[in-house]
């Protein structure tokens, strides 16, 4: 299901780079603007590597120079990204699938700073419809309240009735609804299509 979901999103961007959505192709096409091209290398240079998918911005980011003070004495007591999430388990994306951690309770987050209070977990899957071509989304509260208070989502982003939010993907792409939170604390989005659009495909 997964693997289906890569080739997806690598015809998405073969399409971006082509300047024509293959037929068939759902959703608005100017959402590929938002995408960067797929590194192609040259035809007549056959002995470079196979094409590799560019790292996302996020792990640039942290990866990078810029992120920390070389100068500051202290910078080598601070744990490193990589070693701080080498135990978990990782996504299709190479990121840490937060979920599993949680499920796997290889993670236990605190609701508060003192961790005294529970969570409010509602268990109550929403079935959206209005994807087109694409199977329909699967949004799981249980999920999302694990970590996550009513007032994040209600009544913003989200009025509080099934079916009551007009949502566009590129809307998501720019930030707005799930993309509040995906593609910037939860997972990425352009290369995890099935995982929301999981209904009867198997997720
Ligand atoms: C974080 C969850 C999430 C991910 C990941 C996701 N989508 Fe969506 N998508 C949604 C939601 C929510 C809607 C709106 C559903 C509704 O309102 O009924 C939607 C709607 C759509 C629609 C119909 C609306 C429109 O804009 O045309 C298409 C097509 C679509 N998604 C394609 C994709 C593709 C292709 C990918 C992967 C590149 C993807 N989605 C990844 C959540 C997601
Ligand atoms: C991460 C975001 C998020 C969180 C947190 C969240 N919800 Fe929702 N909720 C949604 C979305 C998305 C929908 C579906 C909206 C749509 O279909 O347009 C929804 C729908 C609902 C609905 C309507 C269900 C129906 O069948 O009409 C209720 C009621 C609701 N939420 C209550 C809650 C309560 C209570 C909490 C806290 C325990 C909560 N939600 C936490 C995102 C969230
Ligand atoms: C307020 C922040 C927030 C919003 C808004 C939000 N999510 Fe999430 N979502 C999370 C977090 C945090 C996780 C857990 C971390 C991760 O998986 O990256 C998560 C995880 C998920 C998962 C994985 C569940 C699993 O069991 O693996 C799905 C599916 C999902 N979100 C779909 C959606 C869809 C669809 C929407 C919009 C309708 C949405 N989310 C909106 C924060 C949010």
């Amino acid at each position: 299901m997964r693997r289906r979901g890569a080739r997806l999103a690598t015809a998405l961007l073969a399409a971006g780079l082509l300047g024509t959505p293959p037929a068939g192709f759902p959703g608005d096409i100017p959402l590929l603007a938002y995408l960067r091209a797929y590194p192609v290398a040259p035809a007549e240079d056959e002995t470079r590597a196979p094409p590799r998918r560019e790292e996302h911005a996020a792990r640039r980011a942290l990866s990078g120079p810029g992120f920390h003070d070389p100068a500051n004495p202290d910078l080598r007591h601070l744990q490193r990204h990589d070693e701080a999430v080498a135990a978990l388990p990782k996504d299709g994306n190479g990121f840490p699938d937060w979920m599993r951690a949680l499920r796997e309770g290889r993670i236990a987050p605190r609701t508060s700073l003192k961790g005294d209070t529970e969570p409010e977990v509602l268990d109550l899957d929403v079935i959206m419809r209005n994807t087109r071509e694409m199977p329909p989304v699967r949004f799981p509260h249980k999920a999302h309240t694990l970590w996550l208070a009513c007032a994040n989502c209600h009544p913003e982003p989200f009025e509080p009735r099934a079916g009551a939010n007009r949502i566009a993907m590129a809307d998501i792409f720019r930030g707005r609804y799930c993309g509040v939170c995906h593609d910037r604390v939860a997972f990425i989005t352009f290369y995890s299509c099935p995982r929301c659009h999981s209904v009867g495909a198997g997720g």
